[in-house]
C-alpha cells in the first residue's frame, strides 16, 4: 500500500517508508495529510481546543544551548525571576479567567531548588485544587522529579529537540547529552507524569533522516503531549544567521504525529504562531488541539526571548482570550477551559 494510506489506515511506518514519504509530499498530499489528521482528532476530541495559562517564571538558565536565546552565555539577556506569590498571583489570573491547566516554565535556573519548587507546587495545588499543574524546567534526577509529582505536579514537558545523537550534539555544549534527555523522559513517565516530548523543524544541520528518527521516537515512547515548532534564529546565539524552519514541514510533522500517536495532546506552538500569523489555525487544521496564551506577567515577556520576534501580545496574550477565542470559533474549534487530561489518565488522590 501507498505510504500516505498506510499511515492514516495504520497508524505506524517504517523508517524507510517514513523518510519516502516526506520526502515526496506535495501540495495534493498534504492537503490529504493534513485533512486525515484532522478527521483522527475530530473522532477522539472532538472540535474541543485545550487552553492552557503559560507562565515563564525565569529566564535564567545554566545551559548553554547554542540555538536559544535564553542561554547562559547570551550576556545581553536581561534575566528575570519570578518570586513565588508573584506566580501564585499570576495563577490567580489566570484561574479567575478560566484557565485550569498553569504550564510553569523557565530556564534551568539554580536559585529554584527542590525545597524551593516542591513548595511552589504545594502552594498551587492547595489554592487551585481542581487545576492541572504542568512543569517545563528541564532536566533533574528522578528523585527531584518524584518529589515534584508528590508536591502534586501532573505533567511535565520536556522536548526531546532531537533523536539522532550526532545532531544533538551539534546544537548542545557537550555538557549535554541526549542519553541524559532520554533517561529524564523515562524517569517522568515512569513517575506517572503525563509526558510531554518535541523538537523543533528546520534546525541547523537538520535532515530528513532525523525527521525520521524524531517521528519513530515518538512513536515508540509514546508521549501523551508532544510539542513541534519550526526552529527560528536568535541574534545573540551562534545560530543567529541560520535559516528558520518552514511553515509548511513543520505542519508536516504536526500531522503526521497526530496519524503515528491518535490521542496525544498536540499544541499548536507559539513558535508557528511567530512565523506565520495564521500558524495556529494552520497548526488546528493539521490535527493540533492545545493552544497556550501566555500568562507570565507583561513586563517580563519580552525578556522570555527564546528566539528573535516571540509573539506575546495580541491573540498570543491570556488577557487577550476574548479575541483568540473568537478566531478559533471562526475556524471552527471550540475553546475548552477544563484541565484537559490525555484520554489515558486516571485521577489522583493529591492529599492522600
Ligand atoms: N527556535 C525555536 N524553538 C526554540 N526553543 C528554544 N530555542 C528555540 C529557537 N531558537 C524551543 C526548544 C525548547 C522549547 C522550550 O523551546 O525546543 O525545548
Amino acid at each position: 500500500m501507498f505510504e500516505l494510506d498506510k499511515l492514516i489506515a495504520e497508524h505506524n511506518l517504517t523508517q524507510q517508508e517514513m523518510h519516502t514519504l516526506i520526502e515526496r509530499l506535495d501540495d495534493g498530499m498534504r492537503k490529504t495529510l493534513y485533512g486525515a489528521a484532522g478527521e483522527l482528532r475530530d473522532g477522539i476530541y472532538g472540535r474541543r481546543v485545550f487552553m492552557r495559562g503559560l507562565i515563564e517564571f525565569s529566564n535564567y538558565c545554566k545551559n548553554d544551548c547554542l540555538y536559544c536565546g535564553i542561554r547562559r552565555s547570551n550576556q545581553g539577556a536581561h534575566r528575570y525571576r519570578l518570586s513565588p506569590e508573584a506566580i501564585l498571583e499570576q495563577c490567580s489570573v489566570g484561574h479567575e479567567m478560566g484557565f485550569r491547566t498553569f504550564v510553569l516554565q523557565s530556564g534551568e535556573d539554580e536559585w529554584w531548588t527542590d525545597d524551593r519548587t516542591v513548595a511552589l507546587i504545594r502552594t498551587i495545588r492547595t489554592a487551585f485544587p481542581d487545576s492541572a499543574i504542568t512543569l517545563s524546567i528541564g532536566e533533574k534526577s528522578r528523585e527531584t522529579y518524584q518529589k515534584y509529582y508528590d508536591a502534586g505536579a501532573d505533567r511535565y514537558l520536556l522536548r526531546h529537540e532531537t533523536a539522532d545523537d550526532c545532531h544533538y550534539n551539534r546544537l548542545h555544549p557537550s555538557d549535554m547529552r541526549l542519553a541524559d534527555r532520554m533517561q529524564a523522559l523515562t524517569d517522568l513517565h515512569e513517575i506517572g507524569f503525563q509526558v510531554g516530548a518535541g523538537f523543533m523543524v528546520g534546525s541547523p544541520f537538520q535532515t530528513t533522516e532525523n525527521l525520521v528518527l524524531d517521528l519513530l521516537f515518538l512513536k515508540k515512547f509514546n508521549p501523551h503531549m508532544v510539542g513541534i515548532g519550526p526552529f527560528l534564529p536568535h541574534s545573540e546565539t551562534p545560530f543567529a544567521h541560520e535559516p528558520a524552519g518552514t511553515v509548511e514541514r513543520t505542519l508536516d510533522m504536526v500531522a503526521i504525529t497526530r496519524l503515528l500517536l491518535p490521542e496525544v495532546l498536540l499544541p499548536a506552538t507559539t513558535a508557528l504562531g511567530t512565523l506565520d500569523s495564521e500558524g495556529r489555525e494552520y497548526a488546528l487544521n493539521a490535527g493540533a488541539n492545545v493552544v497556550m496564551p501566555n500568562l507570565s506577567p507583561q513586563e517580563n515577556r519580552k525578556d522570555y526571548a527564546i528566539y528573535d520576534n516571540k509573539i506575546s501580545t495580541g491573540e498570543e496574550a491570556a488577557e487577550s482570550r476574548a479575541a483568540l477565542e473568537a478566531r478559533l470559533k471562526r475556524a471552527g474549534y471550540i475553546p475548552e477551559y477544563g484541565r484537559g487530561d490525555h484520554t489515558t489518565w486516571q485521577e489522583r488522590n493529591y492529599f492522600a
